[in-house]
């Protein structure tokens, strides 16, 4: 069977094909970054009615098929920016219709845990998911994917790219934070914050500009940002392992490109004698593959859906989904 997936939750608009066996034949992706200041959810949505005609063919064309071969559309239906929902739901119920193929909208979050189940070998994974928007750690428990922990504010991504913005460091700062914070070596006292499972992350931004100020180098200060903030989310995941006693942990969203991160959370998990995984860099940042391979196994698994249930669901949770392929 194959299935084509179709991302638009923020940024990025992206398509990917893939087969029953866990092939991924295409996985293009077009990302929208603002001129300047944060992401405007009308002027993101824009950019994906613009580009989502060809990020599609493109798809298709990169998986050697035609649109007449798909027999399954999938789509990301949250949670995520109306405006940017819309758009891919748009383009999926008018192929579903058009072709006349089934419809499946998935939860984008559960898609980053399945892509990772079926690419690095995982079973039955704490993930932790630290992308612009999301910052969770969720595992499989009694049907469900529930949420053991979450960012009370700001998902961990935004942080870093308000921070980077303030700072002067252009935006999609994650990857210049981390190219920085291998020339700092002090630590520098920013606020600690996790609250039961939880974390919040936007009093370290304004400590960071507050140390600025002062004067510390920005090489410093990213260092500590990044040891500070992905402590906090380390300690929350491997609270969450111990508790629902789980050996495999699987990393997921952009922010877990960050080499200190994945060091910090493979430390954790070896000395508790578990396993980290991280799944390849274009699966791990938004992507097509992972709404296609989520829409594949659950319809697999005998989930339907018409066109008058796939309305979009901005504050779509990870645990109000039944996990009937498990
Ligand atoms: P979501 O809808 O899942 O919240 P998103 O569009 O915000 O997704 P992703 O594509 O998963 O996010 O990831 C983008 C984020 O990852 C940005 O905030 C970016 O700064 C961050 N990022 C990318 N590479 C790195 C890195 N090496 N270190 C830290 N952060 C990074
Ligand atoms: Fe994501």
């Amino acid at each position: 069977m194959i299935t084509l997936g179709i991302e638009g939750t923020a940024h990025t608009l992206g398509a990917g094909v893939v087969d029953s066996e866990k092939k991924v034949l295409s996985n293009v992706i077009d990302m929208f970054r603002p001129q300047e200041g944060g992401l405007h959810p009308r002027e993101a949505a824009n950019h994906h009615s613009d580009v989502v005609a060809s990020v599609i063919c493109r798809a298709t064309e990169e998986a050697g098929i035609t649109l007449g071969d798909v027999d399954l559309i999938s789509f990301s239906m949250g949670p995520g920016l109306g405006p940017c929902l819309r758009v891919a739901a748009t383009a999926a119920r008018s192929l579903s219709s058009r072709l006349g193929v089934p419809i499946i909208g998935v939860n984008h979050c559960i898609a980053h845990i399945e892509i990772g189940n079926a690419t690095t070998g995982c079973d039955d994974p704490v993930l932790l998911y630290a992308s612009g928007g999301n910052t969770q750690v969720i595992a499989y428990s009694e049907g469900r994917y529930r949420i053991f922990g979450e960012t009370q504010d700001i998902g961990i991504g935004n942080m870093l790219d308000k921070l980077g913005r303030e700072l002067g460091l252009g935006f999609y700062a994650g990857p210049t934070i981390e190219k920085l914070a291998k020339g700092g070596d002090k630590l520098l006292n920013l606020p600690y914050s996790v609250k039961g499972m939880d974390v919040a992350f936007s009093g370290i931004m304004t400590a960071a500009l507050a140390l600025r100020k002062k004067g510390h180098r920005l090489e410093d200060i990213a260092y500590s940002v990044q040891e500070t903030a992905f402590s906090m989310l380390t300690e929350v995941t491997e609270r969450a392992m111990a508790h629902i006693c789980k050996d495999e942990v699987l990393l997921g969203g952009g922010v877990a490109q960050n080499m200190r991160l994945q060091d910090m959370v493979r430390i954790m998990a070896e000395d508790r004698g578990a396993e980290m995984s991280v799944p390849d860099r274009k699966l791990c940042v938004d992507n097509g593959a992972m709404i296609a391979w989520l829409g594949n196994i659950m319809y697999g698994s005998g989930v339907r859906m018409d066109i008058k249930d796939t309305a979009i669901r901005q504050r779509f949770r990870t645990d109000e989904v039944d996990v009937v392929w498990r």
